[in-house]
């Protein structure tokens, strides 16, 4: 009972469209925009830096907030579970008409509470895949990727482990649009004009 409710919650938090409203503040319809993403990157594509690091901020503190929800009604399946349905609530927003984020920013607030050891190690991998490759999808996808190897090579309990993998899993599905125009030639770089 307690589980659905900390699940139900967190899925709440998840499902604010934090950058809808921040991009909304300016007049701009973020999915209509760029990527059409909701996330930290779309935002700073169209509205500069300040905007994206302040909806980073708050996605990751959706994420944060689920995290420890769960902790308040249970041990560490609760803690996920509710983690999950945060991620969920982003990426399929009950606000948005079941769309959403790809949850790289949440995830990252999730992880970020669970092991700040392994947000470190990822966000280093992510910065330098961006450094090198200049894509900032193909850098969430290479820090997904380090969540669950890091946390295995840590040691972490295999509950965590396995959400890790669930997550990376849950971030490279989002990014299936990433994927193609990274295969094309298409996709966003970093240091064209304003567009990242
Ligand atoms: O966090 C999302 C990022 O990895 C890609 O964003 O807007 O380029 O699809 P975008």
């Amino acid at each position: 009972m307690y589980i659905l409710l900390a699940v139900m919650i967190s899925y709440l938090i998840g499902s604010i469209p934090v950058g809808v409203l921040v991009a909304r503040t300016k007049g701009i319809n973020i999915m209509e925009h760029g990527s059409g993403n909701i996330g930290t990157t779309n935002v700073w594509r169209n509205l500069g830096p300040g905007y994206g690091l302040f909806v980073l901020a708050l996605d990751m503190a959706k994420g944060v907030t689920a995290v420890l929800v769960g902790r308040y009604f249970g041990g560490v399946e609760t803690e996920l579970l509710a983690a999950f349905g945060a991620l969920c609530g982003h990426s399929w927003s009950v606000f948005l008409r079941f769309k959403g984020g790809k949850i790289v920013a949440t995830g990252a607030g999730v992880v970020l509470a669970i092991s700040p050891l392994v947000t470190l190690v990822a966000l280093v991998v992510l910065l330098t895949t961006l450094g090198i490759s200049r894509y900032v999808s193909l850098s969430s996808m290479m820090a997904a990727i380090t969540v669950p190897t890091a946390m295995a090579v840590l040691g972490m309990d295999r509950l965590y482990i396995i959400f890790g993998i669930i997550l990376m899993i849950f971030v490279i599905y989002k990014h299936r649009s990433n994927i193609q125009r990274i295969l094309s030639g298409t996709e966003y770089k970093v240091g064209k004009g304003r567009r990242i």
